[in-house]
């Protein structure tokens, strides 16, 4: 399988949609290192993945981020729907069109005190000029879905999971990033969107960056989980219902 994905064919090569069996080979076939990499324990890939913002210009090897798509297209869907949308863009020009695209719609923006904190700091970011939504870094990949699909949003969440956790685990740092998705309804967004293989019919669900972290490594420190609290009801337990 070797299908092709649906980009602006001027400023695309022609990203394919690799079978991980084909990759799989391919990595087989690389260094003992990224073997190793490759090779990371589930458990190590989810409880070391941090979110790297600094990031290096160079592009990694095309066969790792094929490899971290294939682990986001591996993700469970609602009634195995498969109806997530990666666009994956490397392209520098079109990196500095987007940032610039975001950075004009924030700074238009007004938002009030009560509005949700990382928006707010989107906002008066962009007002002050210099608003670089993906940090530089040197891939973004925006996911989408159908418009008006229950599971859009969920659906594209274990995606991007499954990249940031293959990412960590092939050495790359990676960051959710959610601008496009709160400027899903922006029309120059959509503009330059819709020029990059967003369907009509499809919504911008969020996305995340990719590359090495600055000094080669991603982010693995740790940050305590305080909050997520978790309730147990198991046979010690006398409910009432
Ligand atoms: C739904 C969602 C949206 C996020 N949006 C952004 C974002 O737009 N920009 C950003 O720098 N980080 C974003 N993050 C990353 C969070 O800030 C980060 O996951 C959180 O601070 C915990 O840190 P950790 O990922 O290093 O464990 C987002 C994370 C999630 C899950």
């Amino acid at each position: 399988m070797n299908r092709c994905c649906r980009h602006m064919p001027k400023l695309c090569r022609h990203f394919p949609v690799t079978d991980h069996r084909l990759l799989k080979k391919k990595l087989e076939r690389s260094d003992g290192l990224q073997k190793e990499r490759v090779n990371m324990d589930a458990m190590e890939a989810i409880f070391t993945r941090r979110s790297t913002r600094r990031m290096k210009p160079e592009l990694p090897p095309k066969e790792l981020i094929d490899k971290v798509i294939e682990a986001g297209r591996m993700a469970p869907s609602g009634s195995n729907s498969q109806t997530t949308h990666m666009i994956v863009i490397t392209n520098k020009e079109v990196l500095s069109k987007l940032a610039a695209v975001v950075q004009d719609a924030f700074a238009a923006m007004e938002v009030g005190p009560d509005a949700y904190v990382s928006l707010r700091n989107s906002v008066n970011a962009a007002k002050k000029g210099n608003y670089v939504f993906h940090y530089g870094a040197p891939v973004l990949i925006v996911t989408a879905n159908k418009k008006g699909y229950g599971n859009a949003i969920a659906d594209s969440a274990c995606a991007l999971e499954n990249m940031m956790i293959a990412a960590n685990a092939l050495d790359l740092g990676s960051c959710w990033i959610n601008q496009l998705h709160w400027l899903d309804e922006n029309e120059n967004v959509r503009v330059c969107m819709e020029a990059l293989g967003l369907e009509q019919d499809e919504t911008i669900t969020g996305g995340l960056i990719l590359g090495y972290g600055y000094d080669g490594r991603p982010v693995r420190s740790e940050l305590k989980r305080t909050g997520n609290p978790v309730t147990y009801v198991d046979d010690n337990n006398s409910v009432q219902a």
